[in-house]
């Protein structure tokens, strides 16, 4: 098998260069905080309005902040969206028309809205509606923009006290993490993990603040790998998905459960993980656990981010793709812009 060194060369699109780049992305990201305006603020929900890449950060931002957060991954909004909600609609090429058609109707129905994007139809809604919108950094696949999409909004809504966790101590948590999973760096735990799931199915468990951590690393598998993953979340899965383990060993022996876990995990979801070892191995299938590591649960999760970001871009270069391209994606687009 070739080495990493040699693996390297599949990644034309230089997925590498923005996972290295991702703690400082952060602070260059907080820096744009002070885009959104200060009159954003007396909303008692928010919705943020996205698909995949970009929707994500709503996910995460929902299980922070200290006010309602719904992410809308469709084109028609809730009905109680009204004049007390904040639209945040996010889209990195400003140009999905789910994102674009729920935005619209949002501005019908409330005046406090922003938007981050790097431009496109989204911006040019903004400029003609006036709404402010975050410039974000063009030339990323949207899931490589994470930083971008997420912490201007955290850092808003730290800054109107609205969220539980301080996100500028962030990239401090995440240097060590990054600087482990650098390919020059042996006893590296990414590849260790990319390793470990070569030729398998990963299902990746989480809880809380890891159940949109665990939905990420099974899109950036599926999307970075090009390969199946699933996730589920705690305790939900203990409730149904537990029993489909009974014929899995037969049926899905490459299955590998991956539990994401923190030092904030609720103790009874806790004792679950424990019990749900058990049963996977007396079903013949296998486990890892992985632990987020910093000072406070947004630096966890956010580490149990990077992690996931770096495992699939390895277990692309194992699977021998590109980690970039997402042609399924793009021709579904161009498929849907036809008469
Ligand atoms: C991720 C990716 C997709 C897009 C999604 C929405 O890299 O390519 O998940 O994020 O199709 O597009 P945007 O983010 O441009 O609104």
């Amino acid at each position: 098998m070739p080495g990493w060194k040699e693996l390297l060369s599949l990644d034309g699109g230089r997925m590498l260069q923005t996972l290295r780049e991702f703690p400082e992305q952060i602070e260059r990201a907080l820096g744009l905080s002070c885009r959104v305006p200060n009159g954003v603020q007396g909303f008692k929900n928010a919705v943020v309005l996205g698909m995949g890449g970009s929707a994500i950060a709503g996910d995460l931002l929902a299980r922070f902040a200290t006010v309602p957060v719904t992410t809308v991954r469709d084109y028609v909004l809730p009905p109680w969206v009204n004049a007390d909600t904040l639209l945040i609609a996010i889209s990195y090429s400003g140009e999905t028309e789910e994102t674009l058609q729920a935005f619209r109707e949002g501005l019908r129905r409330t005046k406090r809205a922003v938007a981050l994007t790097t431009g496109g139809a989204l911006a040019a809604l903004c400029e003609e509606q006036e709404i402010p919108w975050v410039p974000v950094p063009p030339g990323l696949p949207p899931r490589a923009a994470l930083a971008f999409l997420l912490f201007p909004i955290l850092g808003c809504f730290a800054r109107l006290g609205c969220l539980r966790e301080n996100p500028s101590r962030v990239p401090a948590a995440l240097r060590p993490l990054r600087d482990a999973c650098l390919p020059e760096h042996n006893e590296n735990p990414a590849q260790a993990l990319a390793q470990a799931l070569c030729g398998q199915i990963p299902v990746v468990y989480g809880a809380g603040i890891t159940a949109p951590v665990a939905y990420r690393w099974k899109t950036q598998i599926n999307e970075n790998a090009k390969q199946p993953a699933y996730w589920m979340e705690l305790p939900e899965l203990c409730h149904n998905e537990i029993v489909g383990y009974e014929l899995a060993g037969k049926l899905f022996p490459q299955g590998v459960v991956i539990f994401l876990r923190t030092a904030f995990d609720h103790p009874r979801v806790a004792k679950r993980v424990e019990i749900l070892k058990e049963v996977l191995t007396a079903r013949g299938l296998a486990f890892q656990e992985v632990w987020g590591q910093g000072e406070d649960a947004l630096a966890q999760a956010l580490w149990l981010v990077h992690l996931g970001d770096w495992v699939s871009f390895y277990l692309a270069l194992l699977n021998g793709v590109d980690p970039t391209p997402v042609r399924p994606i793009q021709e579904l687009k161009r498929r849907l812009k036809e008469p």
